[in-house]
């Protein structure tokens, strides 16, 4: 038998849907730092990429650039543009004193294991910093598990040979199956 839905579900379920996108947007836009909210226009291979997350399809994402070319504003964006599409998965934007503070020892075992299962999460400056072995072993569990079951991670580098910084093993989860972004320019930051 199949199940036929009242007109009044589908309403109710719309509206909790629309409800919830209204609290996402909002926690997005409270979290997002105030001098990386400026308005301005998202690289279109990056913009493909958001709709790819939408659709439960995005691999990882690498935005590789100099200083001050957008790249952390571009991740921020993308993640907008993916809830006002519809996006309602949970994410987690850690900087570099997030992850740093997070792999130091002691662990935060907390963080970390929020970091392993989150449906997106992004590095952001990874390769930017030198890191110790047992920081590169911390990162390696929760990339490696994000790896294994699909989820989607964004980096933002200005390093060009990940493995370099990283480390291969580190390097090459990144990279199978991501979206690699190259962007250029001058630095923002100056020109204000
Ligand atoms: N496409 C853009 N349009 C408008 N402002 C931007 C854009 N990309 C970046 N910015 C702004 O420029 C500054 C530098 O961007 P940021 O993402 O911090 O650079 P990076 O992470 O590459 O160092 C930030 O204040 C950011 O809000
Ligand atoms: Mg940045």
């Amino acid at each position: 038998m199949t199940e036929t839905r009242e007109p009044v579900e589908e309403l109710l379920d719309a509206e909790w849907r629309a409800d919830r996108l209204a609290l996402r947007l909002n926690t997005i836009r409270a979290q997002r730092p105030p001098q990386l909210s400026h308005q301005g226009v998202l690289d279109q291979r990056i913009a493909a990429w958001s709709a790819e997350l939408v659709a439960r399809r995005a691999g990882n994402l690498v935005v590789v650039g100099d200083v001050g070319v957008g790249k952390t504003w571009s991740v921020w964006e993308a993640l907008d543009r993916a809830v006002r599409a519809g996006w309602l998965g949970g994410f987690k934007v850690a900087t570099s004193a997030d992850w740093q503070d997070a792999t130091a020892p002691p662990v935060d075992r907390e963080q970390l294991r929020a970091m392993r299962v989150v449906d997106f999460l992004a590095l952001d400056d990874l390769g930017s910093f030198r890191i110790n072995d047992w920081q590169r072993e911390c990162l390696l569990s929760v990339v490696d598990e994000r790896w294994q079951h699909g989820l989607p991670t964004a980096i933002t580098t200005n390093m060009r040979k990940l493995s370099e910084p990283l480390g291969d093993r580190l390097a090459s989860r990144l990279r199978d199956g991501a979206t690699v972004i190259a962007l250029s320019g001058a630095d923002r930051r100056k020109g204000r």
